[in-house]
């Protein structure tokens, strides 16, 4: 007798609880906090501050990377600190999914198109850093790395 009620209450809480979705992600734009367009679809470039990708002196011992993975590199290419610095890694895709890593440190991240992924890392010891890709991204992954240099 009371089977079809039931039903009637879960097919109208299923119905409340997808609208609730639905609104929040639609009309109230509730989207992941980073997202972005990084690839200006008028250009075919990528947007600022990816346009220019670099490495920026913040203070004393302070850098900004800003880094640009594209199949199959980083960009830029080369990168130089002295011992001591502490580097915050901003690093975006305009075309698929690439890793960013940096073996013997915590730098281990996921590049997607349209997200920044962020990191920091302070290199104490000089040498030679290699920044590789490790998500399997295309023909050229396995070529896919740039050096940093810690002096
Ligand atoms: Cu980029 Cu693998």
């Amino acid at each position: 007798k009371y089977e079809k009620l039931w039903l009637w209450f879960g097919a109208v809480c299923l119905v409340a609880f997808l609208s609730i979705v639905g609104v929040s992600a639609y009309a109230m734009g509730s989207h992941p906090p980073s997202h972005m367009e990084t690839l200006d679809p008028k250009t075919a470039t990528a947007t600022a501050p990816f346009d220019k990708p670099g490495l920026f002196k913040k203070g004393n011992k302070e850098y900004e990377a800003v880094m640009l993975a594209q199949a199959f590199t980083f960009t830029p290419q080369k990168l130089q600190v002295p011992a001591g610095s502490t580097v915050t890694f901003k690093v975006t895709s305009t075309d698929v999914v690439h890793g960013f890593q940096i073996p013997a440190t915590n730098v281990n991240m996921m590049i997607t198109p349209g997200y920044v992924s962020t990191i920091k890392q302070t290199f104490t010891k000089p040498g030679k850093y290699l920044i590789l890709c490790n998500e399997y991204c295309g023909a050229g992954h396995q070529v896919m790395a740039v050096t940093l240099e810690v002096t």
